[in-house]
């Protein structure tokens, strides 16, 4: 029987024999005519055979992609920016360019789709792919509403014995993220009671730019501004370094979640790993003014998250551009940890960045006793390579560390700590339901209305 500990700790061959059983059933349904999967698609099984994917989004970011994916077939490409696709495609001379990611998904024969575009079309690209028969892996964050994250992630949960999906929190290979799970999992910390994360980051902005000049004629503004509410064009939207773009339009509404989906997709994530969490049941949020452009840069959410197998419920807090956790000790400046990770339990407090991580056993009875480090034979193996995680996934055995069950409850739970902040109440949150059961107001927040023509479900 799994168990929390044994959790992580699958060995490669265990996975390959559960997985080549799975394939066999998948097979045999998909004789059945059960399955919808593209040609082209290799299912499972097949490890030796290259997967056909298609880029979307083909510059920034998706330089990160491009050495795992030179490994694949790149069969298709598609960047609203001309320029930014015909740079990616020197480089995949053989793949078919697009420049509206809608037509993309029908290229004949994908398996799979890199998503590296602006985040107020993650979920659309996912969603649509998932309904395609297609694997996908989504730049961070999966969606950027309540609403988005669940309907990708339930969509996931009913394909996840046929496809591999990813979200891009990258960091979660870090050893380091396992080290900090073996020891609140382990008890070095004693019974958790709550877990913290930050980010120092702020990015001041006023309000959406200004109209200023015409879009060039290289750029598809308005499939830029795809699904969202028209805002003119302004080049300062555009002139972020390559993969640094995301600062100059993921604080506006929008466009994105500001620092919560950037690096609250990574730092909390660094927490979320050590707490095998379920959705809330309460959400809270206070910070600076709402500001209906732009999203706060000062904000402090915070959630109740219920018990599991291995820990009472917890409280789960995230603070970003100025509020922090209390320190446990003033000795410890946890200022000086840009992003990090706190986890508190009844006999200390475990810190962490994403490298490291101190351990403070606190107060009569910690005198570490009670806590045995695992043998080298127990310890979460490294998860290698993160693309090439999915890559294998794709062909292998489906599994990956941040699926979107994993990711998209953590980002509807971030999510849902912005509908607090901006109701500005303690929300009460049924997760089954995904509706908030307290304040009507609230549950009109957790949705967005979309552009005519554009709809999530495709
Ligand atoms: N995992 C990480 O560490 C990490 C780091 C940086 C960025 N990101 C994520 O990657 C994504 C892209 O960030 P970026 O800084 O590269 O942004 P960017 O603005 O440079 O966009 C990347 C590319 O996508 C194209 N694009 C935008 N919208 C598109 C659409 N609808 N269809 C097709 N192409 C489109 C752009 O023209 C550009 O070529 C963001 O969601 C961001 O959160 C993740």
């Amino acid at each position: 029987m799994e168990t929390a500990k044994t959790r992580k700790q699958d060995g490669p061959t265990e996975m390959g024999t559960m997985h080549r059983r799975r394939f066999l059933k998948s097979a045999a349904a998909a004789g059945a005519g059960l399955i919808v999967l593209r040609s082209g698609a290799l299912g499972a099984g097949a490890p030796s055979k290259k997967l056909n994917i298609a880029m979307i989004g083909t510059w920034g970011r998706a330089g990160a992609h491009f050495r795992t994916a030179s490994k694949e077939n790149i069969v298709a490409l598609c960047d609203v920016d001309e320029n930014h696709l015909a740079s990616a495609a020197k480089k995949f001379p053989k793949a078919k360019t697009y420049v509206d990611w809608r037509n993309c998904l029908d290229h004949k024969g994908l398996d799979a789709v890199i998503c590296c575009t602006t985040d107020h079309t993650h979920a659309f690209i996912a969603n649509w792919s998932l309904n395609r028969g297609l694997h996908c892996f989504c730049e961070k964050p999966l969606g950027n509403t309540v609403e988005e994250a669940r309907v990708v992630r339930a969509n996931y949960l009913k394909n996840k014995n046929k496809l591999a999906t990813q979200v891009g929190m990258q960091r979660h290979a870090i050893e380091n993220f396992n080290r900090v799970r073996e020891l609140v999992l382990d008890g070095a910390i004693g019974e958790l009671s709550a877990a913290y994360a930050w980010g120092n980051r702020q990015l001041r902005r006023k309000g959406y730019l200004p109209a200023q000049g015409q879009p060039p004629s290289h750029l598809h503004y308005d499939l830029w501004i795809g699904p969202s509410p028209f805002h003119p064009y302004n080049p300062g939207y555009f002139t972020g370094g390559p993969g640094s773009n995301c600062l100059r339009w993921n604080m506006f509404w929008d466009f994105g979640s500001g620092q919560v989906g950037d690096m609250g997709s990574h730092t909390m994530d660094l927490a979320w790993n050590a707490l095998d969490a379920d959705l809330p049941t309460t959400a809270e949020g206070e910070g600076e003014k709402f500001n209906p452009d732009v999203t706060p840069v000062e904000l402090h959410m915070s959630w109740d998250i219920p018990a599991n197998d291995w820990r009472p419920g917890i409280r789960v807090h995230w603070y970003q551009g100025g509020p922090m956790p209390k320190s446990p000790k003033n000795y410890v400046d946890l200022k000086r940890i840009g992003h990090g990770a706190m986890f508190k339990g009844s006999k200390g407090f475990l810190v962490a960045d994403f490298n490291s991580r101190i351990l403070m056993p606190y107060g009569r009875q910690s005198d570490l006793t009670y806590y045995k480090p695992r043998t080298k034979d127990t310890v979460i193996p490294p998860l290698g390579h993160f693309q090439e995680e999915w890559t294998n996934a794709c062909k292998g055995n489906l599994k990956t560390s941040c699926d979107f069950d994993y990711g998209g409850k953590m980002i509807e739970m971030m999510l849902l700590g912005m509908v607090a902040y901006r109701i500005g109440k303690k929300l009460n949150y049924n997760g089954k339901t995904g509706r908030v059961t307290n304040n009507t107001k609230a549950n009109a927040l957790l949705s967005r209305k979309y552009r005519t023509g554009w709809t999530l479900n495709g």
